[in-house]
């Protein structure tokens, strides 16, 4: 499936979770067999260059794209969970998002030095999320080869502010 038919299954839900914000919802697309393999497979195909060796996923839409990604490029998963989720040690990170504040965080020993690893989402708009998600696999020694996103939302600024920041980026569509 091209990018286009996977737009055609993302649905938009007006004033959730707050007044103006537009919501960008994911569950369709994943109600179809062929969106959420064709997501898959095309984000797959446009991070396989970066030759991961981890692929970070976010919690939580971005745990069902970035275990389709780790398993599709034979890498294993690295999970990146909201605050006081993770039994261990962790290193962590206080970001702000498009409506409201959260915290990330990982295992502090779940990263190799140097590994490369890759960061997966669902959805970039502030860059918030994924800018913070890069300043801690940096903390944890990584070399952050890159992220990848089924949606941008670049009136946001989020894919620009990531790339400015040294992330190579791929998106699917806007
Ligand atoms: C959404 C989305 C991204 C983030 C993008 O997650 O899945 O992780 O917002 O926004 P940003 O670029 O402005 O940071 P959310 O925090 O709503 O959590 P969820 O996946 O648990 O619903
Ligand atoms: N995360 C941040 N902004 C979002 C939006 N507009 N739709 C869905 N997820 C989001």
């Amino acid at each position: 499936m091209v990018a286009d038919g996977l737009a055609g299954l993302i649905r938009t839900i007006p004033g959730y979770p707050k007044p103006g914000i537009q919501f960008r919802d994911i569950t369709t697309l994943l109600l179809d067999p062929a969106g959420l393999s064709g997501s898959i497979d095309q984000l797959s195909a446009a991070l396989a260059d970066l030759k991961p060796d981890l692929i970070a996923g976010i919690e939580a839409r971005g745990f069902i794209f970035g275990t389709g990604v780790a398993q599709a490029l034979g890498c294993g998963l690295l999970l990146i969970r909201k605050k006081n989720k993770l039994p261990g040690a962790v290193l962590g990170v206080n970001y702000a998002l498009e409506y409201g504040q959260d915290r990330i965080e990982m295992h502090a020993d779940a990263c190799p030095p140097g590994a490369r690893v890759v960061i997966v989402d669902d959805l970039i708009a502030t860059g918030g999320t994924a800018i913070a998600t890069a300043q801690l696999l940096r903390q944890a020694g990584a070399e952050v080869a890159g992220a990848g996103f089924v949606i941008d939302l670049p009136d946001l600024g989020g894919a620009a502010r990531l790339r400015a920041g040294g992330v190579r980026v791929q998106t699917l569509l806007e």
